[in-house]
């Protein structure tokens, strides 16, 4: 079908007021076990931004009845279709990438898997002995001649700041230093010895330093693999690569010319030994990089952007350049191959196999320690330092291995849903009124993540470009600041409440770090006519993985915004916070003394939630505040006065393989310690720290002296655990957070003028806490005139008191 309107026609049902009972309240569900989902579905084809779909069918379920009509305006690879078709509703989706449009396309028509597999068998015969040439090598373990490579480890080759010298980052032993997992941060020029760190030294170009070979005669395994060049490899090696080169920029302004100019050597001497009588043998003075064969996109430029800069540093300023050119001519083959597939449905199922792939066997693989296979950074173009360039050929089969077992699920859960996919912006819904029974929105957030930038890899392979002025982003290289994609942002929003029948929802998916982005979606979403209804809930990201998980910079969830249509047009007016931090420190409060131990960004996303749907949420500083009334232990925060607790054993179900999540060394050291109080009760400080150094033997980067502060009463040289009447005083914020108010206001750094009566109060407040020297201060800056005379005068006495407890 490719007419919308007759889609709609053939599957909506008319919107009538007259008998329309649709009566749904918010789906109240968080979801926290996102990951459990990302199955064969997920994995086929990676995005910057993923919804899982069965995650996106619970939300369908809830909203609505089978047979139903979902939108999508802002699809990426077209989870919500895919969602929708699972639960057996109709979708609609819309996006402004062809690459998203492609991805989107391939997931919602499933195909037979046999018959994929069957023309890959056939596309592998045909593409194989063109590039198998390019992985050739003889295996160190047995001797076999006809080995292959499995992946090329590259290393920068960095310009020494102090004397020019070429240095090579892995080199100096540091690739040793890496493969124990070790870390360093500076690199020692061979040459005159000088440190520096990678970003005082300019990028030069990469070099070789090992390879890994698979060999199916001896099957060598694990870290066996590795082995040097030898003198075939480094003839392969050069001439598909050519010889050494090093990047020249010119100009002055980062965008302006790159070249990359001829050098006499390597610095791996037998790589040099081989070039040298390479150059002899075929008389010339550079050996220039092998010819690609067939079509590749040489003519796509990166445009000026943020992502875009990223591999300028490496003179990389078109797409093609991402990838190492041994791998651009495998995939310039295995492109033109999968052209010359005849049937359709297969062909597109093949392409959409290769975008999968594309990342994947770019420069962008880094090496990462402990992982074999370091997969690229998601929402950047950042290349590492030390790069895994793998081989084309075994990553395409692994992916049509990925795709195949995607099809298997999607057609064995497949409902009778139907989807309808246009290019579309979300701005502009070329469709009817009151047609869309339930939307589901996950709109670029803010300056996030810059999909065209991003997309553009794909889109050169696919030859069709986003119409970047569409997009909805926060993009200085575009033009566009906050006010513009709000502006969009809210055109957006009256484009979807115009299509929802009236009591219809639209779930929206939102993540920012920056706190005054939610006063933004809040304010268009109320103009756009939305009534939020629902309050805030979360999603936990399904790519977590167990260091985010672990780190204090672990992935924000995602915030899950339910908005609806009002019937009658009545809304709810979300009013101005009063104080705004001091609703963050209640939130915090309450969240903290609930669950102790939570990371920063848990808190962020909890003070989001429970504040959307109250106030208007003003900026905020999260970091600032938690440093002033929190405390931090390893990269927990917990409420001042409560008494440190082990971890729960809140393992995720289902993921076998994760260990129990250790307790930071300080938590550890003051668990240890509450313990030994508990049976001592009360202890000589120098025994504790006595027990601590002797006993404990547990290094920690805090000050012990500030730790046992902190958790503990030092009463006289002697140590002991709050009463739980100190808890409780410990515990009251409201203390704390006056105590800093009335020091910034005696600073002078309060930004605000306090009233008459206002004053009197923290005087009363003074006293009691027997912060006299302030209270006296207090005093003498009231203003007689602008209070009550008997006010005044209780004042004066307080003040009179403070002045003589003050000696
Ligand atoms: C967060 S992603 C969506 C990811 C999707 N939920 C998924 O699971 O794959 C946001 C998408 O909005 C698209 N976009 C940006 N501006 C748009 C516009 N004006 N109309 C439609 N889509 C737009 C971007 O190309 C991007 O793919
Ligand atoms: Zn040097
Ligand atoms: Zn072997």
């Amino acid at each position: 079908m490719n007419d919308i309107a007759e889609f709609i026609k053939k599957y909506g049902k008319p919107y009538d007021p007259e008998t329309d009972h649709y009566d749904v309240g918010p789906f109240k569900k968080n979801i926290d076990d996102a990951q459990k989902s990302t199955g064969g579905i997920y994995g086929m084809h990676m995005y910057w931004v993923k919804q899982v779909p069965q995650v996106v069918k619970q939300h369908i379920e809830h909203y609505t009845r089978p047979g139903d009509i979902v939108l999508d305006a802002f699809a990426g690879t077209g989870m919500t279709g895919v969602a929708a078709m699972l639960a057996g509703r109709h979708a609609i989706l819309g996006e402004i990438s062809p690459a998203c449009i492609h991805i989107a396309k391939n997931y919602t028509t499933p195909i037979d898997p046999h018959l994929l597999k069957g023309s890959w068998w056939k596309l592998r015969e045909k593409v194989e002995p063109e590039i198998r040439p390019l992985c050739k090598t003889r295996c160190h373990n047995c001797g076999n001649t006809d080995a292959e490579i499995a992946n090329i480890i590259l290393s920068d080759v960095l310009r020494c700041p102090r004397c020019n010298a070429e240095v090579l980052y892995a080199g100096d032993g540091r690739w040793e230093q890496m493969k124990r997992g070790e870390k360093f941060k500076k690199i020692r020029c061979p040459n005159c010895k000088a440190e520096f760190t990678k970003a005082q030294a300019d990028f030069v170009r990469v070099e070789p330093i090992e390879i890994r070979v698979d060999c199916k005669a001896c099957k060598v395994k694990g870290e066996a693999k590795a082995k040097s060049l030898d003198e075939e490899d480094w003839e392969l090696y050069i001439s598909i690569e050519g010889g050494p080169t090093k990047v020249i920029h010119e100009g002055e302004d980062e965008w302006s010319e790159y070249k990359f100019e001829p050098v006499e050597r390597f610095l791996d001497d037998l790589g040099t030994k081989v070039y040298q009588k390479m150059l002899q043998h075929w008389s010339v003075d550079y050996i220039p990089p092998k010819e690609v064969p067939y079509w590749y996109p040489k003519d796509v430029k990166f445009p000026k952007g943020y992502n875009t800069r990223q591999p300028l540093k490496r003179g990389i300023t078109y797409s093609y350049q991402m990838f190492s050119h041994r791998n651009l001519i495998a995939l310039s083959i295995l492109w033109h191959y999968i052209k010359g597939i005849e049937d359709e449905k297969l062909r597109d199922k093949m392409r959409f196999a290769f975008t999968g792939m594309l990342f994947y066997v770019s420069l962008m693989r880094r090496w990462v320690y402990s992982n074999v296979a370091g997969v690229p950074l998601k929402g950047t173009l950042f290349i590492a330092s030390v790069i895994q360039d793998v081989n084309t050929l075994e990553i395409f089969d692994f992916k049509i291995n990925q795709v195949l077992r995607g099809l298997r699920e999607l057609l064995t859960f497949k409902g009778n849903g139907s989807v309808f996919l246009q290019k579309l912006s979300a701005t502009n819904l070329n469709f009817e009124n009151n047609t869309i029974d339930y939307a589901f929105y996950d709109p670029p957030y803010g300056a996030n993540i810059n999909y065209s930038e991003l997309n553009i890899v794909w889109e050169a392979w696919l030859n069709e470009f986003t119409m970047v002025k569409d997009e909805i982003i926060e993009n200085k290289y575009q033009g566009k600041n906050r006010n513009i994609y709000g502006q969009m942002m809210l055109a957006a929003l009256r484009e979807v409440y115009r299509v929802l029948k009236p009591g219809r929802w639209l779930t929206m998916i939102y993540s920012y770090s920056d706190p005054s982005m939610y006063r933004i979606i809040q304010n268009i979403a109320h103009e756009a006519g939305f009534a939020d209804e629902g309050g805030l809930l979360h999603i936990n990201s399904a790519s977590k993985t167990f260091a985010q998980e672990t780190s204090d910079k672990s992935q924000q969830r995602f915030l899950v915004i339910n908005f609806k249509k009002p019937k009658g047009g009545r809304k709810k007016v979300v009013e101005k916070s009063e104080d705004i931090e001091y609703d963050v420190i209640q939130v915090t409060h309450e969240f903290l003394k609930k669950y102790p131990g939570r990371t920063r960004d848990q808190i962020y996303d909890e003070v989001i939630k429970r504040l959307f749907s109250s106030v208007q949420i003003e900026k905020f500083d999260l970091d600032e505040i938690l440093k002033n009334f929190f405390r931090k232990v390893g990269n927990e925060w917990f409420a001042p006065g409560t008494l440190i607790e082990r971890r729960k054993g809140d393992q995720k179900q289902g993921a076998l393989w994760e260990e129990p999540i250790p307790e930071h060394p300080e938590k550890e050291v003051i668990l240890r310690l509450q313990d030994f109080l508990r049976e001592y009760r009360i202890v000589p400080y120098s025994e504790l720290r006595e027990f601590y150094l002797r006993k404990l033997k547990i290094a920690i980067d805090r000050d012990f002296d500030d730790l046992v502060s902190e958790n503990f009463i030092i009463d006289k040289g002697k140590v002991r655990l709050p009463t739980v009447e100190e808890q409780l005083r410990m515990q009251d914020i409201t203390v704390h957070y006056t105590k800093r108010i009335l020091a910034q206001f005696l600073d002078g750094r309060l930004n605000r003028a306090p009233t008459g009566p206002e004053i009197c109060e923290w005087i009363h407040f003074c006293y009691k806490h027997e912060l006299y020297r302030e209270g006296l201060q207090l005093f003498g800056v009231l203003d007689e005139s602008s209070i009550p005379s008997d006010a005044y005068k209780r004042a004066k006495k307080i003040a009179e008191v403070c002045r003589i407890k003050k000696k």
